[in-house]
């Protein structure tokens, strides 16, 4: 485990160790984890620029203050975009694409229980569209940014906020997880998504590995998700979180400013370097890279727990035998493939 004491420490130093002007896209900022990640980021940063991709202009409104009241020589710009709909996506890529020519960070935490069968109007399944879909097209889409930024200053990282260490089997028969029973969709659902959220970034660091990518499981953290979760399911989630948390919160959840402190160092500390190059972020004595989600120490990837380890040696040796039988390149042919069906003929 990463002491607190070692991420607060870390985080101080970001006003002395990062430059000044870091450009940080937040997808998903108006509430919960991305939103005291942002708060917490821009105590830190000096006078960064900050994009929130999100739909709520209200809860961005409010955001965009609290920040200015934080740090006000920060810019701050509000992008909508209905993060389930690849196309909407790649319009606020697009605006920011336009404005920068380097992207230093980009947060992912985008996301809402929907269990519903019926898939988005792109044919998507409704909760991996915002949970992996339009994560892995913002990722992809600002991999150009992100790799110019590496090439001149020492951060270039993408964090995606969602089930790392809990990779196991991948469904390739059914990549949509569209298919299955309530009960099977309900134990694969899981690892499927680890799963494939690592691979994914996997390839990208292929393509690009002077650039960093932090896949984690926040642990259980009280936020609007669970008030938000939608369908009969999305009933009882409320229900059991509600109870849990009232009876057991102080014991099993991490306190949300914790989070936000944890999400900052991952997006900035040394631990989670890119396989090559020189944007490791905060070049502190005594910090060495972490092990990467291959097993191999600053391997750029890093599937991880909430407290910036990774948990079991289960997940790296699930991720050893996806990778033998070519699963790393039947989820990027899916999902490239799902991004060029729905953008065809744009
Ligand atoms: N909290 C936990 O305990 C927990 C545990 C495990 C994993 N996670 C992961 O962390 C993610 C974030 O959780 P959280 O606790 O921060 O949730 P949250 O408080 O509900 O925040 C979700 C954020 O996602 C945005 N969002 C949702 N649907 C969107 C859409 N279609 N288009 C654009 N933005 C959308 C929301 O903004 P708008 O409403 O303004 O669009 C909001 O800013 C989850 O999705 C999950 O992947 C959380």
């Amino acid at each position: 485990m990463v002491a607190l004491s070692d991420v607060l420490a870390s985080n101080a130093q970001i006003q002395s160790n990062l430059p000044k002007g870091l450009i940080a896209i937040f997808a998903g900022a108006t509430s919960g984890i991305g939103e005291v990640t942002l708060k917490t980021f821009v105590r830190y940063a000096v006078e960064p620029r900050i994009y929130i991709i999100a739909r709520n202009q209200t809860a961005a409104e409010r955001v965009i203050a609290e920040c200015r009241q934080i740090n006000a020589k920060g810019q701050y710009e509000f992008i909508y975009a209905d993060l389930m709909l690849i196309k909407e996506t790649d319009r606020a890529c697009e605006q920011i694409k336009r404005k920068e020519k380097l992207v230093n960070l980009v947060v992912l935490s985008a996301g809402q229980f929907i269990f519903d069968r019926k898939p988005t109007s792109e044919g998507l399944n409704a909760l991996l569209a915002t949970g992996c879909y339009s994560r892995f097209r913002i990722a992809q889409q600002l991999l150009p940014l992100l790799t110019a930024a590496a090439s001149t200053t020492p951060l270039a990282r993408v964090v995606n906020v969602s089930s790392g260490t809990y990779e196991g089997d991948v469904v390739t028969s059914d990549m949509q997880v569209q298919n299955l029973s309530f009960t099977k969709a309900f134990s694969e659902m899981k690892p499927h998504v680890a799963s494939i959220a690592t691979l994914y970034l996997e390839a990208l660091a292929d393509q690009a590995p002077t650039v960093s990518f932090v896949h984690d499981f926040p642990g259980p953290v009280y936020s609007n998700l669970h008030k938000n979760a939608i369908g009969v399911f999305g009933l009882l989630i409320r229900v059991i979180t509600e109870v849990i948390y009232a009876f057991l919160g102080r014991w099993l959840f991490v306190p949300i400013e914790e989070s936000g402190e944890r999400h900052v160092y991952f997006a900035t500390s040394k631990n989670y370097r890119p396989r090559a190059g020189t944007a490791v972020g905060m070049a502190l004595e005594g910090v060495n890279a972490a092990e990467g989600s291959d097993g191999l120490v600053g391997s750029g990837v890093y599937s991880i727990n909430w407290d910036g380890e990774k948990r079991t040696e289960a997940s790296v040796s699930a991720l050893k035998k996806l990778r033998a039988k070519g699963v790393k390149e039947i989820v990027w042919d899916h999902v490239t493939g799902e991004f060029d069906r729905i953008t065809a003929g744009m």
